[in-house]
């Protein structure tokens, strides 16, 4: 095989309380990755749609060829790769586009060079190629990478659980026209926690994982609750609080940022419900002056995936 086209979805990292340890994986958007070996060693960006122009095609500067690189290195490939990517969701917006793209290009780097390895292989390189943008966290490219909802029990050794979710469960994601780098997110947060807040985080956390792994999407729902992050993120997005009021008014079971933000999530128990809230959380985000893009989805359980050969 010469060439192969992967998928990586979007995520939505922390789901509430659980900042660095907790992700799912979204359906329907993320990037598209053409990958093609070539005799000239090493990875070459050929180009980029998508992304407005915004992002590098400087090997060193871009995740899916950070990825790539990195899993060719593991594997000793002389040869090399030409990638094509194709942005489906925008940058800086709190679903994981740089993880999705590191996930497509070191996914597709094994599925060209070593399609009998597992994906497990290209783990830590996709949280190596993560960590040179935006911090040294897996709970977005976990999720793009295997798909359902998934823990990160430990970064040192790596360790990361999967679960299945809900079938019942709908993810409603807002994302406002306006961005908040992960970088700086991370950087404004506090170095040390109290006690009282960390006692809560850890509650909601254990019980998020307990209500996944139970079906009940009503303990899934009161889980989202973070004492710690979001309160120190909430002013970096315009109309938080209302956003939030709006989801859960309409029905949500819990609503919280989106990874870092500026999208915010909600949960809720049916399609239409999802949609109402869809509606809901954009018009908060209108009376701020923002448009948005609205996603109903549910817990997409298949992560990254080959789409053409
Ligand atoms: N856990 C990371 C953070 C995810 O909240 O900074 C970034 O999308």
């Amino acid at each position: 095989m010469k060439k192969i086209t992967v998928f990586s979805p979007a995520s939505v990292a922390n789901v509430g309380p659980g900042f660095d340890v907790m992700g799912f994986a979204l359906s329907s958007v993320g990037d598209t990755l053409t990958a093609e070996m070539s005799s000239e060693q090493g990875v070459r960006i050929r180009k980029i749609t998508g992304d407005d122009g915004k992002l590098p095609k400087d090997v060193d500067k871009n995740t899916a060829s950070i990825g790539a690189t990195s899993v060719m290195e593991k594997l000793g490939i002389e040869g090399g790769m030409e990638i094509t990517l194709n942005k489906g969701l925008r940058l800086n917006s709190g679903l994981g586009s740089s993880g999705a793209s590191a996930v497509a290009g070191a996914f597709a780097a094994m599925k060209l060079f070593a399609p009998e390895k597992e994906k497990g292989f290209v783990l830590e390189d996709c949280v190596k190629a993560e960590a040179a943008v935006s911090g040294n966290h897996a709970d977005n490219v976990a999720p793009s990478l295997f798909g359902g909802f998934v823990i990160i029990r430990s970064y040192e050794p790596l360790d990361i659980i999967r679960l299945k979710s809900p079938t019942k469960l709908f993810a409603t994601v807002v994302t406002p026209d306006y961005e908040v780098s992960t970088k700086e997110a991370r950087a404004i947060l506090p170095s040390s926690v109290p006690m009282k807040s960390l006692v809560h985080n850890t509650g909601n956390v254990a019980a998020l994982v307990a209500g996944i792994a139970m079906n009940d999407c009503a303990i899934i729902g009161r889980s989202i609750s973070d004492s710690i992050i979001e309160p120190v993120r909430a002013k970096l997005i315009p109309g938080y609080a209302s956003v939030k009021k709006a989801a859960m008014d309409s029905g949500a079971l819990g609503c919280a940022i989106a990874g870092s933000g500026p999208s915010m999530f909600a949960f809720s128990d049916s399609g239409k419900k999802a949609i109402e809230i869809s509606n809901a959380m954009a018009k908060a985000f209108e009376r701020e002056g923002l448009s948005s893009d609205k996603l109903v989805s549910k817990v997409n359980g298949e992560g990254a995936k080959v789409i053409g050969k």
